[in-house]
């Protein structure tokens, strides 16, 4: 078989994680302080695959190509491909054609993480060649996704979204791809929400006689589209992270897996892994408690926090209660004034969502 080359999807508008994605790529999320983004190309390099397009939006594409460069920090070759509209799944395909050309390719959607890497999914294409072939899962609410209907190894049926599923058999957002994709992807017309959906183009894989195969998922798979899945994706890569305490940590306690990279601070705290502290972080008199992520350069002072992300230069300061299952953008700032009346006082962007308990 051909080279495969890797496709990681990371446009798309991100309206499930507004405020964050105002200002940034959801595929930039950091979960346990790596971005989201970071785990797809790692997957595509285990498996071999180092040829690797990276579709971008406009507005968050230069941040994107910042902070991957020419992918030689993963040991691939990264080639940044700009879709001018989120039009979908299917036509960032199309907008990649140039790039992919006849090759076949496995696509990723950039906000996706997998257990297990791929390298399972690859070694499955090449041994069976079939035309495309797609990762499923089970799930309790497939009307949520794009869901498959099986005859043997064959899939014969996908519908996106539907209100009434015949299985419970939910598409990874990871697939493979023969260039007969792009006939495919031409030959559908937008759906009712304005999109090209990868599922119609499958569809039309299998109706025009091509072999699509099915994949059942063993490990987890989580699509970091909002929030609770993001702080999901964070519990389950902290869970498999090893404890490591490079900063400096004075009369503190950290228990668990706990990860202090060098050059963060933590004094008079307790620390309860899973818990990641990120270089140059101040932690004082603060209680870290397990599942949080705490970014570069963020400030926990006389503050609880569990269960949540903290972007770089975020910081909590004084604050009374706990903060739980909470995510905090860049530079964000939350802080109580020491002998004022109980009130709260807020500078907040459009869609944020504060939830006093
Ligand atoms: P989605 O999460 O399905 O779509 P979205 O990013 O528009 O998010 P929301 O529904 O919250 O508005 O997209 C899956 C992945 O594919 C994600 O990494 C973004 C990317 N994507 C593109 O690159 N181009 C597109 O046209 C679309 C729709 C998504």
């Amino acid at each position: 078989m051909e080279e495969l080359k890797g496709l990681i999807l990371s446009g798309g508008k991100g309206t499930r994680l507004q405020p964050i994605t105002f200002t940034s790529a959801k595929q930039l999320v950091p979960v346990a302080n790596r971005p989201v983004l970071f785990y797809g190309i790692d997957a595509m390099v285990e498996a071999g695959i180092t040829e690797i397009g990276i579709i971008i939006a406009p507005e968050t594409g230069s941040e994107i190509r910042e902070v991957v460069g020419d992918g030689s920090q993963f040991g691939a070759s990264v080639t940044f491909i700009e879709q001018d509209r989120p039009a979908g799944l299917a036509h960032a395909v199309l907008t990649a054609e140039p790039f992919l050309a006849d090759s076949p390719f496995v696509m990723y959607l950039g906000d996706n993480l997998l257990q297990g890497g791929i390298s399972e999914l690859v070694d499955a294409f090449r041994a069976n060649s079939p035309d495309a072939l797609i990762l499923l899962t089970q799930v309790a609410d497939p009307e949520h996704y794009g869901v498959a209907e099986l005859e043997g190894d064959r899939v014969v049926s996908l519908q996106e979204k539907p209100p009434e599923p015949k299985t419970d058999l939910a598409l990874v957002g990871v697939y493979m791809f023969t260039a007969a994709v792009h006939d495919a992807a031409r030959a559908i017309e937008p759906s009712a929400r304005g999109e090209l959906e990868i599922t119609d183009a499958i569809q039309n894989l299998v109706d025009s006689g091509h072999r699509v195969e099915p994949h059942i998922v063993k490990g987890w798979w989580k699509d970091t589209g909002r929030l609770e899945d993001m702080l999901e994706a964070n519990r389950l890569v902290l869970d498999a992270t090893e404890r490591r305490i490079d900063g400096e940590v004075t009369d503190s306690t950290c228990e668990g897996i706990v990860v202090i990279e060098s050059g963060a601070v933590v004094e008079r705290s307790t620390v309860t892994g899973p818990a990641v502290i990120g270089a140059g972080a101040r932690i004082t008199d603060a209680y870290i408690g397990p599942y949080s992520a705490i970014g570069e350069r963020c400030v926990v002072d006389r503050s609880e926090v569990e269960n949540s992300i903290l972007l770089e230069g975020s910081s909590l300061t004084g604050v009374g209660a706990r903060v739980e299952a909470s995510l905090l953008g860049r530079n964000a700032a939350v802080s109580r004034k020491e002998g004022g009346a109980p009130s709260y006082r807020l500078l907040i962007g459009d869609e944020s969502d504060i939830e006093v308990i």
